[in-house]
């Protein structure tokens, strides 16, 4: 299988998206995208001050044109925000040239990760364990259909997971395929 052009990881809040995209960017010789970043940079705000002013749906206008404008730069992986699946429109940006990989985290992860954090509105409140299990039942289903490739992150360090990955974009032989998915096998 040739790379493909983009890699575009999805996943929930906490799965470690930007930490292994710049990773596997960086090992694949890709350019590295992240769209919140994208999002911040352009609008010269962080995205609390987005949700505050403009509300979600003001972030969410955003969010779809950095997935659109980004859809055809070519070698690149991008990291998206937990909701970018959320808009039907979207999947379209996400999916042209692109591998998708869900990188799947549990809720017990997710709520370690994710504890303390300030910067995502959407867990700014009395129980963020409540939203973020909401959020996977609601999401879990729609980064599943749109993924080609599905990765558990749980316990796994970002090397490895980019390491599967890889192997996972590029088996080489049947044995090769074989031997990569007894690995993975291990880790799960
Ligand atoms: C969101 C996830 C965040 C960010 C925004 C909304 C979501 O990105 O886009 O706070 O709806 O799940 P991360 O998944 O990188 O935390």
């Amino acid at each position: 299988m040739p790379l493909p052009s983009r890699i575009v990881l999805v996943g929930p809040m906490g799965a470690g998206k930007s930490t292994i995209g710049r990773q596997l960017a960086r090992e694949l010789g890709y350019r590295f995208l992240d769209s919140d970043r994208m999002i911040e940079e352009r609008c010269g705000a962080d995205i609390p001050w987005i949700f505050d002013v403009e509300g979600e749906g003001g972030f969410r206008q955003r969010e779809s044109a950095i997935l659109r404008e980004l859809s055809d730069i070519g070698a690149s992986v991008l990291a998206t925000g937990g909701g970018a699946i959320m808009k039907d429109e979207n999947h379209e940006w996400l999916k042209r040239d692109a591998v998708i990989v869900y990188l799947k985290a549990s809720l017990e992860q997710q709520i370690e990760r994710t504890r303390k954090d300030r910067n995502r509105p959407l867990l700014q409140n009395d129980d963020p364990e409540a939203v973020l299990r909401r959020l996977f039942e609601l999401r879990d289903p729609i980064y599943s259909r749109l993924a080609d490739i599905v990765m558990l992150t749980d316990r796994k360090s970002p090397r490895l997971v980019v390491r599967q990955i890889i192997n996972r974009l590029n088996p080489r032989t049947p044995r090769q395929r074989r031997k990569i998915r007894k690995e993975d096998q291990k880790h799960v």
